[in-house]
């Protein structure tokens, strides 16, 4: 199956757990206490920017610690990759999709800041309305989407399982699609342009 980075979703489990805790401590502070913070600089707030590589195309946006690379990729790169979609924001859909190191991931559990000078990979970087690739030629072929929101996920999921295995089985493909949904229910077309695809590599 296509391995979503699960150590990310245990990174922000974490997070959300330390800023409980802050949220009740917060609640113990005297106001002496709320002066000496006021002084100082706090180094986790504003923005930074980061270099982005994506689709082999070095950008520089400017965001905060806590942007998710998906948020920065649609909403603070000029010109935007809007190719990942945002659709339920908290790791369990798939459409924000993208590879980071060849290896598929939810963009919306990863940090900009710590997708910094890796190699990111959207669906627009596998292929072009001119050139698709061909999984993205089989999708139109077997007219594999209905709105299409969660297509760019299950393109760059299917792009990067066919690598790892040429030749698979619907069984196969199934499994390795199990991180991406489809809410309007395509899925035979979805696994059929998937197996299509495969072959027509081969070819
Ligand atoms: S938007 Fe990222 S998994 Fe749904
Ligand atoms: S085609 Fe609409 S969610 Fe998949």
């Amino acid at each position: 199956m296509a391995k979503h980075d699960s150590s990310r979703r245990k990174f922000l489990k974490g997070v959300g757990i330390a800023g409980a805790g802050a949220a009740i401590a917060d609640h113990l502070w005297t106001e002496a206490d709320a002066e000496e913070q006021q002084a100082k600089p706090n180094v986790m707030s504003g923005e930074g920017t980061v270099v982005l590589n994506v689709n082999g195309k070095q950008q520089t946006a400017r965001v905060e610690p806590r942007t998710t690379l998906l948020n920065a990729m649609r909403n603070h790169l000029e010109p935007a990759v809007t190719g990942p979609k945002l659709v339920c924001d908290m790791g369990t859909c798939g459409a924000c999709t993208v590879l980071i190191d060849d290896k598929p991931v939810y963009s919306c559990l990863v940090l900009a800041v710590d997708a910094a000078n890796k190699k990111i990979t959207t669906v627009e970087g596998l292929g072009t309305p001119e050139k698709p690739n061909a999984v993205q030629a089989a999708f139109v072929e077997h007219d594999a989407l209905m709105c299409g929101f969660c297509t760019p996920g299950f393109i760059t999921t299917i792009s990067a399982y066919l690598k790892k295995n040429p030749n698979p089985s619907l069984a196969e493909v199934r499994e390795a699609c199990k991180g991406n949904f489809c809410r309007c229910g395509t899925y035979p077309r979805v696994f059929e342009a998937a197996l299509a695809a495969a072959k027509g590599q081969q070819a």
